[in-house]
């Protein structure tokens, strides 16, 4: 037998573009080692000896990717969000996020997260930290025994911020470069991202010294942008110099330079949307956050029309639902309030289009990743959706089952998880 492949069964369900659905019912799914071969409707004679993984009637579709999640947040889901985001930075995220002076509390809340994670189907993460290194590295090595993959974060803070969760400018450079040189080639689906937590807590000098220690390193960048109007006017205030916010960010180096994600991306001018085309870069679209801290609806639509490339996110504790299937139905939900704002012209998201971005959407900012198409590292959930039957008189095809599970379903009914060709199993932390 060749080493090395996996014959899965199953009804398999993908988006290679976005909006396109491709259904391969009572299919085959060949992988060998980490990336998927090809689809088969009948197994080639070649492998008709081999051992199949029978999923039966369940569904099999692309793992999910959160392209904006914050770790160290994870204790604070539901508090506080009656407020705006920054009373809720202040009051609420900067003091628990300075509880990570602490390695075991640490540690034990990030065993949590990982695991909430690994539960909920997300198998890629773009993910914060918090200002410390050590903490960091601790939630870097947990994803990495988990088997999941993602880019973890070092927050970088060095002004504006309170006395318990604030960096002098060479201490949080000198920590980055510690934290990148004791990651970088530490495990292979997980690796360290370069995390300025957003203008207002970062000086020039910071800014343009981790954009350089991005470069030096070869590493993507993530961050906050244009999120809350408090928050654009405090960083017009700090930085007249620069024609918008994305334009701060642009000028000091972390703006597309290298791979970037942006989150939020709510209220960005017709500049600032032609820079971040150019200069590539993600957006992490958050809508529980964006409702949670009446933060706007994002214009994703024309960000799509414009050629950015778009991702999901949960942005927890801004938002507090883990699962990136209920992000996607309340991406859903916004895009057709803004679809009423903006006089019916901003076409609101279908099912197939919300799916794409919380898989290839998002996936691409990792690599080949989200999909099935041959050469794609093969994420996957399996999903068994029996429990959502109503009754036999109810017979759905497989586009309706996936909407089902999306809006109704929940971690139980997924039933196997796959990174990069191997199977997951509950982390053991
Ligand atoms: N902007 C700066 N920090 C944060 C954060 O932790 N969450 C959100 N949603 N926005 C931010
Ligand atoms: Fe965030």
């Amino acid at each position: 037998m060749a080493e090395g492949i996996k014959i899965i069964k199953g009804n398999i369900v993908f988006t290679p573009s976005f909006g396109q659905l491709e259904v391969f019912e009572n299919s085959f799914i060949l992988i060998e080692g980490k990336t998927v071969k090809g689809i088969y409707r009948e197994l080639p004679a070649e492998y008709t000896h081999m051992a199949v993984t029978d999923y039966q009637n369940a569904l099999i579709i692309p793992g999910f990717v959160d392209l904006h999640f914050h770790a160290p947040q994870f204790a604070n889901r539901g508090l506080g969000l009656d407020l705006e985001l920054l009373p809720w930075l202040e009051r609420y995220t900067f003091p628990e996020e300075a509880k990570y002076t602490n390695i075991a509390y640490a540690q034990a809340v990030y065993k949590q997260v990982v695991t909430e994670l690994w539960k909920w189907g997300t198998t890629r993460v773009a993910c914060f930290g918090t200002i410390h290194r050590a903490a960091t590295a601790k939630l870097l090595e947990l994803l990495a025994l988990a088997g999941l993959g993602g880019y973890v974060g070092k927050v970088n803070m060095d002004r504006n911020s309170p006395s318990s969760l604030i960096e002098t400018t060479a201490q949080s450079l000198a920590d980055t470069e510690d934290y990148i040189k004791a990651t970088i080639d530490r495990y292979e689906l997980v690796k360290p991202i370069i995390t300025p937590r957003f203008v207002p807590t970062c000086s020039p000098e910071l800014m343009t010294g981790i954009a350089k220690l991005a470069q030096k390193y070869n590493l993507p960048v993530q961050s906050h942008l244009s999120e809350n109007a408090g928050e654009i006017a405090w960083v017009k205030e700090l930085h007249p110099e620069c024609p918008n916010y994305a334009g701060v960010y642009h000028r000091f180096g972390l703006f597309g330079q290298q791979p970037t994600i942006m989150a939020h991306c709510i209220h960005n001018d017709d500049a600032e949307i032609a820079l971040m085309a150019q200069s590539k870069v993600y957006v992490a679209h958050c809508p529980y956050s964006n409702n949670n801290l009446a933060s706007g609806i994002a214009p994703i639509r024309k960000y799509l029309d414009n050629g950015i490339a778009v991702g999901l996110g949960s942005d927890v504790a801004g938002g507090h639902e883990v699962s990136i299937a209920r992000v996607m139905t309340m991406a859903v939900q916004v895009s057709k309030l803004k679809w009423l704002a903006t006089d019916k012209s901003e076409k609101f998201f279908t099912i197939p289009e919300v799916f794409y971005l919380a898989t290839k959407g998002g996936g691409s900012f990792f690599g080949k990743v989200g999909s099935f198409e041959a050469g794609y590292e093969f994420d996957a959930l399996v999903i068994d959706d029996s429990s959502l039957e109503v009754s036999a008189c109810n017979q759905y095809s497989v586009e309706d089952r996936l909407s089902r599970f999306i809006y109704i379903g929940d971690y139980h009914n997924i039933v196997a998880r796959y990174v990069a060709g191997a199977k997951i199993e509950q982390p053991q932390l």
